[in-house]
């Protein structure tokens, strides 16, 4: 049985921050299912800064562009309406890249939603923040009496980069959102020992003094003014890992980075990051978040926001400081 659905397809690629007219709303019909085909009906969709990537026609980029006229890509959660799969039976919860869709064909890269774990903890924790939090961190080798320094901390990532370092015994300090509530949230639930606004007017000065013996861990997810700082104050062999750099996302030209001469005398050591190296570490990073969770150690929150067409706006949230928690789009 065929039917017809919504889909969002990206119509022409931003220039600055997304605007409506980026994208167009379509109505595309269900396809007769193949063996081994089923088919998905979203009822969550992520959204991320890291949408921004995904539609610049950038060849550097680690996947390859969203095309004009396709439908956008997300993350998403559903549920199989349709199967001629046996892996997938009808009914089944599975989640996977899905795209700004009601429906859609479920593809190699989609699994089955592990029994136990709420779809609100699977978006905000086990998958792609978590992952990404848990592999990067590692790959800084923290040691408990060390202190890190996350920007982007009251966010899906730096939240969880936080608490893993605590859990681990680093002294944190996080730099987030400007919301009074955001900077409560990381130092009364998350337990940071220190949270900064990244808009205050004497950012310079709060993060000197948060940092009497420098920062022995960066862990970068935003640029912007807090960077320079934080650099500045990097401790002796030093560790940065880049996760991202979302206030640079919307620049037709991105902001300088620092200066070499650090690097050298600190002897500091600067690292890419990027998920889709790092899939392999699924299984182990599921298992340690769920040994935090059951702890008590882990705390999440997210944002709704309603409707397929709810993400035309919800994309500009994520860069204006709306969303208080993961955005996550209910379908
Ligand atoms: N490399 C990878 O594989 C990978 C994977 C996942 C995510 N990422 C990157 O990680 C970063 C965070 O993603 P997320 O999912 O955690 O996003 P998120 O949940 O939207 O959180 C973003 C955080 O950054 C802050 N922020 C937003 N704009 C900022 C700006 N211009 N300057 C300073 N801080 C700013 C936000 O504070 P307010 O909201 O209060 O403004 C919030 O704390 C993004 O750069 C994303 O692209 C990379």
């Amino acid at each position: 049985m065929t039917m017809e659905y919504k889909a969002i397809l990206l119509k022409k690629r931003p220039t600055g921050d997304f605007t409506p007219d980026c994208f167009e709303t379509t109505t595309l019909t269900t396809p007769q299912l193949s063996d081994g085909q089923f088919l998905v009906k979203q009822t969550h969709m992520s959204l991320d800064p890291a949408m921004r990537t995904w539609v610049q026609d950038n060849p550097d980029s680690y996947l390859p562009p969203v095309g004009i006229g396709e439908v956008m890509r997300a993350f998403g959660v559903g549920v199989v309406v349709e199967s001629k799969n046996a892996d997938f039976p009808v009914g089944s919860q599975v989640y996977g890249m899905t795209g700004w869709t009601e429906y859609c064909l479920g593809g190699e890269d989609m699994q089955l939603v592990p029994e136990g774990v709420s779809v609100e903890a699977l978006m905000c924790c086990f998958n792609v923040p978590g992952l990404t939090a848990y592999a990067a961190l590692k790959k800084t080798k923290p040691k408990a009496g060390e202190t890190l320094v996350v920007t982007g901390a009251s966010g899906s990532v730096g939240s969880i980069v936080g608490q893993i370092a605590k859990y681990q015994g680093l002294r944190v300090i996080g730099i987030g959102g400007p919301q009074e509530e955001k900077i409560k949230w990381m130092e009364e639930e998350l337990g940071f020992d220190k949270a900064i606004n990244y808009t205050s007017p004497t950012l310079k000065e709060e993060i000197d003094a948060a940092l009497p013996d420098g920062a022995n861990i960066f862990v970068e997810l935003t640029g912007g003014p807090a960077q320079h700082y934080v650099f500045e104050k990097m401790a002796r062999y030093g560790r940065i890992e880049v996760i991202g750099v979302m206030a640079d996302y919307n620049k037709e030209v991105p902001a300088l980075g620092p200066s070499w001469v650090q690097v050298n005398l600190k002897v500091l050591n600067i690292d890419g990051f990027i998920i889709t190296d790092h899939y392999d570490e699924m299984q182990e990073c599921f298992d340690y978040l769920a040994e935090m969770i059951k702890n008590g150690k882990l705390h999440y929150q997210s944002h709704y926001i309603e409707g397929l067409d709810s993400a035309f706006k919800g994309v500009h949230m994520l860069f204006t400081g709306q969303n208080l928690g993961k955005l996550i789009v209910k379908l």
